[in-house]
């Protein structure tokens, strides 16, 4: 078992998928408005991703070892829902943080991506949970360079977000991905520089955070999948697929509709 590193054509392929899977969080945005149900919000994604972009959704049916195949085409995760929120009747209030996360198969490789969504008009300390837990992501992300090692980036994004007083998710993290959903290595939101692998031109991995306002800790809701913090603080994911390049980083996730990119990373817009 090792690290895929993806050749020319692979990486064409990914880039496809990628921004595929960032155009389905696009089309989404304008309906994550308070009374809308996250069912609706499936059906609209995996119409999308079906009939419009010619992809498989990956979520639907997905069953790793010791899981019940998941039983819808995107995750919807809100308030104190971690991540892996299962989509259903229930229509999203005002000032409910949702975080939508999309993953498809393209032609047989992944693109996967979330992003926070606030439903109106959310509180000073939700929008605050969802910007620090975007900014941790692009700290992690900068980090991204051949030579550059996994707890680089696992540092970054811990040091971020413990410095604002927010705790890390341990115990789901980012991972490399190409053909198969989930592939070596597992990309730990924390951890110290300059240890585990080293990263080299061609490897993909996702950086997708958890960030609680609350402690860190989390349990399985019951039916399977949630995740919820413990003491029901509010949490908040974003998530990018990032290439490592021959001189640093290429986020693979990006389209039209993605938020600004923070001021401190290199290259963003003013
Ligand atoms: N998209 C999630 C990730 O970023 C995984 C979701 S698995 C599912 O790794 F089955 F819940 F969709
Ligand atoms: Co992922
Ligand atoms: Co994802």
């Amino acid at each position: 078992m090792s690290i895929t590193i993806k050749n020319a054509a692979d990486i064409t392929a990914m880039r496809v998928a990628g921004r595929l899977a960032g155009e389905v969080l696009d089309i989404l945005t304008p309906h994550v408005r308070p009374g809308i149900t996250t069912n609706e919000l499936d059906r609209i994604a995996h119409d999308h991703m079906v009939q419009v972009q010619g992809c498989v959704p990956a979520p639907l049916n997905y069953a790793p070892p010791g899981y019940t195949p998941y039983p819808k085409s995107i995750c919807t995760s809100i308030n104190h829902q971690v991540c892996h929120g299962i989509p259903n009747d229930r229509p999203l209030k005002n000032g409910d943080i949702v975080n939508c996360d999309i993953t498809v198969i393209k032609d047989g490789w992944h693109g996967d991506t979330s992003r926070m969504f606030v439903v109106g008009e959310g509180s000073i300390a939700a929008k605050r949970l969802c910007q620090l837990t975007y900014e941790a992501m692009w700290k992690g992300i900068v980090k991204v360079r051949p030579g550059a090692r996994l707890g680089d980036i696992g540092h970054a994004i811990q040091t971020f977000a413990e410095g604002h007083g927010l705790s890390v998710v341990r115990e789901f993290c980012g991972h490399g991905i190409g053909r198969k959903f989930h592939e070596e290595p597992q990309v730990l939101h924390y951890g110290r520089p300059g240890t585990l692998d080293e990263l080299k031109p061609g490897m993909i991995f996702t950086i997708e955070p958890m960030i609680n306002a609350g402690r860190r800790d989390i349990k399985e809701a019951g039916d399977g999948w949630t995740i919820v913090t413990k003491d029901r603080s509010l949490s908040a994911q974003w998530e990018h697929m990032v290439l490592v390049t021959e001189t640093g980083y290429e986020v693979l996730t990006l389209s039209e509709g993605s938020p600004p990119i923070p001021a401190f990373v290199a290259g963003a817009a003013a």
